[in-house]
This record gives structure tokens, C-alpha cells and sequence, in this order.
């Protein structure tokens, strides 16, 4: 486990722009791993300025999303895949048929899952997986449980997260309950992760992920047994750590 400790969340999302277009250079038909959420907005803002320098191209690279609200349409504001386009895939020459989103208006959830599951193993999974994490140590949207979930599956959405997200919607009725998320076997097949944290609200979620013992109840803990993962951290978020 690597740990890098920057100044602040601008810091961050330039060391992590950096790794990302380390990654779609070396290889330029990459699989990448990608989040929502507001942490990782700054580093698709970098990725876009390197992008418009021609420092380096998408056309050939796939991505694949954490996750999706459940009955939201990828019409809604809200969702993840108008998250992505806003955010990313609008400013830089991807083709969008090869990015993928879970399909939160799958009549049949289950079998969305199983279809998104294969399509990232047929992909040979991720080659660089970009994480954030909840203020209760959720990575995509699994969320603190009695296990680790391994493929991608339904979630029910925990009050603490339903509520830190409702920041986006018009009121707290309005955020989806349900969601459909990555399983941990995705997310820990991935060859590199790199989990980005910002802020003091997410000082003890990063403690108990990287100091804590690995554990349901903290999810992103089950990272502490990835072999190449790097935690990049600003001073608030890595404010608990011991050293
Ligand atoms: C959502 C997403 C996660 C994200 C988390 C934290 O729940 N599913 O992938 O890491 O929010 O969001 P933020 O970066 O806005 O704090």
C-alpha cells in the first residue's frame, strides 16, 4: 500500500490526473475504473486540460463506472452516466459506446448485474481503478455490512449516504434509495486502484480503511489486501492517520 499526502484537494487531483495519463500513455487501449461523487471532479478537470494540450488520446480506451442510482434514467441530472458525460466523456475525444455505466432502469436488476459483471471480465478487467470513499468507508456503493460483496449487485443505501448525497438533489425525497454497484471481486481484480480522499470529513473513514483491521464493516478496508494500491490523501483527510 502506497500512501501520498498532498496539501490540498487541488494537489490531489493533479497527482491523480498525472497517474491517469501515465496509465492511457503507456497504454492506449487501457481499461479504466471510474467514480462519481464529488472527490474526483477536479482530476477529470486536470484529465481534460492534459487532453487539450495532446498529451494524450482517448480513442481507444474503455471505462467502466462504479455504479448507478437504481430507477433513476440516464436522462435524470442525477445519474451517473450525465455525471460522466458532464464531467469527462463530453471533453475528450472517447467514443461513448465504449463507456460503460450500470443500467439503473434495468427492469431486471439481477440480470443487469450478471450482464455488467461479464462485460468487465471480458474487458480482462480494469487496468486502473479510480475510487473514492464515503464518509462510512463505502467504495462505489457498497456499503458497511455483515460481508464483502463480490459482484456487482443491489444495494440498499444506508440513511448516513442517502443523506451526504442528498447535496445533489432538490430535497432528501428525492435520492434513489436503491443502487446498483461494482462488488468487491470487481473492484479487487482491478491491476492498480488508486483511492483519493479529500476533506475531515473523511478522516476517520481513512483511518479505520488503512489503520483499522480489515473488515465488512468498513468496506474499503478489504484494499488493504490489494497488491498495488495508492491512497492519495490531503492533509484534512489524512488528519488521523498515525504517522
Ligand atoms: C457516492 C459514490 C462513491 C463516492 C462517494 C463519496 O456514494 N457512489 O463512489 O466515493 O459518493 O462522494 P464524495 O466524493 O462526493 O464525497
Amino acid at each position: 500500500m502506497k500512501i501520498i499526502k498532498v496539501k490540498n484537494y487541488e494537489e490531489m487531483s493533479k497527482r491523480a490526473a498525472f497517474i491517469i495519463a501515465s496509465q492511457v500513455s503507456i497504454k492506449e487501449d487501457s481499461v479504466l475504473g471510474l467514480a462519481t461523487g464529488s472527490t474526483p471532479i477536479g482530476t477529470y478537470k486536470q484529465i481534460i486540460n492534459i487532453y487539450n494540450d495532446k498529451l494524450i488520446d482517448f480513442k481507444n480506451i474503455t471505462t467502466y463506472n462504479l455504479d448507478e442510482y437504481y430507477d433513476l434514467s440516464e436522462e435524470n441530472e442525477q445519474s451517473y452516466r450525465c455525471f460522466m458525460n458532464q464531467n469527462l466523456f463530453n471533453h475528450i475525444n472517447i467514443d461513448k459506446k465504449n463507456t460503460f455505466v450500470p443500467n439503473g432502469k434495468a427492469e431486471n436488476p439481477e440480470k443487469e448485474c450478471k450482464r455488467y459483471d461479464s462485460l468487465v471480465e471480458k474487458s480482462g478487467n480494469i487496468d486502473l481503478q479510480i475510487l473514492g470513499i464515503g464518509s462510512n468507508a463505502h467504495i462505489g456503493f457498497n456499503e458497511p455490512d455483515d460481508k464483502f460483496a463480490k459482484g456487482t449487485h443491489l444495494v440498499d443505501l444506508k440513511q448516513e449516504t442517502i443523506d451526504a448525497n442528498a447535496r445533489f438533489f432538490k430535497s432528501k425525497e428525492e435520492v434513489p434509495k436503491k443502487a446498483i454497484s461494482m462488488g468487491m471481486k470487481n473492484i479487487m481484480a482491478a491491476k492498480k486502484v488508486i483511492l483519493l480522499a479529500s476533506g475531515e470529513n473523511k478522516a476517520q473513514a481513512i483511518k479505520s480503511t488503512i489503520e483499522g483491521p480489515i473488515n465488512p464493516l468498513v468496506p474499503a478496508s478489504i484494499l488493504q489486501l490489494h497488491p498495488d494500491v495508492t491512497f492519495i490523501l490531503d492533509e484534512e483527510a489524512a488528519s488521523r492517520l498515525d504517522k
